[in-house]
């Protein structure tokens, strides 16, 4: 998978990108990442890529040029399986979404900044809109890294157990049940009994209703759906 992320902060994708399971799927190769610096694309003399909105409301909005320009460019290079914008009125970024952006080659994601960028860059090169959540961000590059996480830690290989990025909370619209290591009593505190006790098949039950418990006390939402 090739995800390009274009920005106008770099750095702020710097250390989330190279650390851990995203580090590791790209050093085998799995996944490249490349972050574009936006303003490389301004032809101002002061790199700048954003102006005044037509119609004087607050706050400064990113110029199509420079974002056309760049876009322009990749396209020229590789297909695009989607060009993403990180928003937060875009569409709710989830599991599904994850699961089925794992799925692609080649990925843009365009960080939003300011008051958000030129609408007709949404018009009409924009495929996809995404919000990490009900809440306002400085700038798209933490849900761009939050994206990209999720997506290429499901590419198979990218974590060492697959067995448990399909066990996760949310993979089937249950939370994970509550998971416990050595020591088995620490202060008094005890690991549930049915996990000590070897009976595979029993394990297995307790962690499926505990997952449904938990999912209708903290989710209840989830299994409506
Ligand atoms: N940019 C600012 N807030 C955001 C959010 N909630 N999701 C995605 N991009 C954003």
């Amino acid at each position: 998978m090739h995800i390009d992320i274009i920005t106008v902060l770099p750095e702020l994708l710097e250390g989330p990108l190279n650390h851990s399971i995203l580090k590791r799927a790209q050093d085998k190769k799995l996944a490249k990442i490349v972050v574009h610096n936006l303003r490389d694309y301004s032809t101002n003399k002061h790199r700048r890529v954003d102006d005044y909105p037509f119609g004087g409301s607050a706050g400064m909005v990113m110029q199509v040029e420079p974002i056309d320009r760049i876009i322009s460019k990749l396209k020229s290079e590789r297909n695009y399986d989607e060009i993403i914008y990180t928003s937060p009125d875009g569409e709710t970024f989830n599991q599904p979404m994850a699961n089925s952006l794992s799925l692609c080659q080649n990925l843009i994601i365009l960080c939003g900044h300011y008051k958000g960028i030129d609408y007709r860059i949404r018009e009409h090169l924009i495929t996809k809109e995404i919000s990490i959540g009900d809440y306002v961000l400085t700038g798209g590059e933490l849900a761009a890294a939050i994206i990209s996480d999720a997506i290429i830690r499901l590419i198979p290989g990218a974590i060492g157990d697959e067995q448990s990025a399909l066990s996760d909370s949310f993979q089937d619209n249950l939370l994970a049940p509550p998971v416990y290591t050595r020591p088995a009593e620490y202060k008094g505190w005890k690991v549930p009994e049915i996990l000590l006790s070897g009976h595979q098949r029993k394990i297995e039950e307790w962690q499926h209703e505990q997952s449904i418990e938990r999912t209708r006390r903290l989710r209840p939402d989830l299994l409506d759906d």
